[in-house]
């Protein structure tokens, strides 16, 4: 057992806590690993709140990378040395999903067995498993994705969450590519990566809509096409008229993503989608929202598909790896995502940017 520093959230809407846990060696089937960065996702904050569940206390941070440490007895596919990015879907092999073959719907993720704690032994839920704003964190030794250790920690540490679900969200979950237009709703982290992994995929026109006009600016520069303010224009409307200016006879977007969580963006995304298309929503909504007033004539008579996506869709072993590549050819700027790197007692302040708008992503180093 080690002691580390760590950040925890104690109770719903307290500030976060800088303080001492307990890290046990890993045991089977585990890893111990050094973290080097963790970006703050608004995932996080959603925990803080108690949006996701009370299961408090929790160990916030879960996009990550850093050296695997220690590893436990009988695992072979990571070592002590590897440079990895820390993943939330460590596929079991088992479940129904994985059997027949679509190991990224895996139903029963890997986490470690053995509980970090606290200095008087209260069991910590590590935030999607990993809680990784720590100096080490245990996880099972799946959640540990080998990726090119040149690679710069605090950028490819985003894949291990928000901008592996905006890529996957894009190119996994709505299958864009060439010939398709796109249309983003919400423009932080994940958004924009949606925003970048369309690009990737060659589709145009992509419309980033957003109520803040400095997400706008990045997301252009992340190769939107077009932008949207939300706060002063009716992006339904807006959405269905520069797709008509690209593809004659468009009436929305082929594929419309919202990355913001909430009802009436989802009912944006929902109209804003030409007949046969598809939404895909991989923004979080909390327990309490519901969709109002949708008439299921509406939901019938637009065909097309109507997503959810979780953490893009990916596998980890599969697109971790080909994006690193990538990255390292500069054919996509995760540098671009790091707006700042803060220190771990900086958490609380980057919540409060989030608020502001003023960062895509804040990264922990440690
Ligand atoms: N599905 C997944 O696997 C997954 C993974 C990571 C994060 N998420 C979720 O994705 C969402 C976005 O995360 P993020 O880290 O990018 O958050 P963020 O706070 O950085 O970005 C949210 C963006 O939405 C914009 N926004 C807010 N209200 C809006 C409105 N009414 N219309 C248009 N834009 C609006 C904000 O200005 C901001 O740019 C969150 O709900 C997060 O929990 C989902
Ligand atoms: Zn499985
Ligand atoms: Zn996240």
């Amino acid at each position: 057992m080690q002691q580390v520093k760590a950040v925890v959230a104690r109770a719903k809407g307290q500030p976060v806590e800088l303080t001492t846990i307990n890290v046990p060696d890993p045991g089977p089937g585990e890893a111990l690993v050094q973290v080097q960065a963790c970006g703050v996702c608004h995932t996080d904050l959603h925990y803080r709140e108690g949006g996701i569940n009370d299961d408090f206390p929790f160990l916030l941070g879960h996009e990550a990378a850093g050296v695997v440490e220690a590893v436990g007895p009988d695992v072979t596919g990571v070592a002590p040395g590897d440079f990895v990015i820390l993943n939330w879907r460590a596929v079991c092999g088992e479940c129904r999903a994985c059997k027949r073959g679509d190991l990224q719907y895996c139903f029963n993720t890997h986490n470690a067995t053995q509980k970090m704690t606290l200095e008087d032994g209260t069991e910590l839920s590590p935030a999607l498993g990993i809680g990784a704003f720590a100096e080490k964190t245990l996880v099972a030794a799946g959640q540990c994705t080998k990726v090119d250790p040149s690679a710069r920690a605090a950028a490819v540490g985003l894949l291990g969450c928000g901008v592996m679900a905006g890529i996957g969200a894009a190119i996994n979950t709505g299958a864009v590519t060439r010939g398709r237009s796109v249309a983003v709703i919400g423009c932080g982290g994940v958004g924009v990566a949606a925003i970048a992994g369309s690009a990737l995929a060659g589709a145009s026109p992509i419309i980033a809509v957003d109520i803040d006009a400095k997400k706008l600016e990045k997301a252009k520069a992340m190769g939107a096409t077009h932008t949207v303010d939300s706060s002063s224009v009716d992006p339904v409307e807006e959405i269905k008229r520069i797709c008509a200016e690209t593809y004659d006879g468009a009436d929305g977007a082929d594929v419309v993503i919202e990355a913001v969580g909430r009802p009436e963006t989802w009912k944006q995304a929902f109209y804003a989608r030409d007949l046969a298309g598809t939404v895909v929503l991989v923004g979080v909504p909390t327990p309490d929202m519901k969709v109002p007033d949708l008439p299921l004539i509406d939901v019938f008579g637009r065909g097309g598909a109507l997503k959810s996506s979780w953490y893009g869709d990916c596998l980890p072993t599969r697109d971790f790896p080909m994006l690193v590549d990538l990255y390292q050819q500069g054919r996509l700027d995760l540098d671009a995502f790091v707006t700042e790197e803060i220190g771990i007692g900086d958490i609380e302040a980057a919540f409060e940017k989030m608020h502001h708008g003023d960062v895509l992503r804040s990264v922990v180093i440690l």
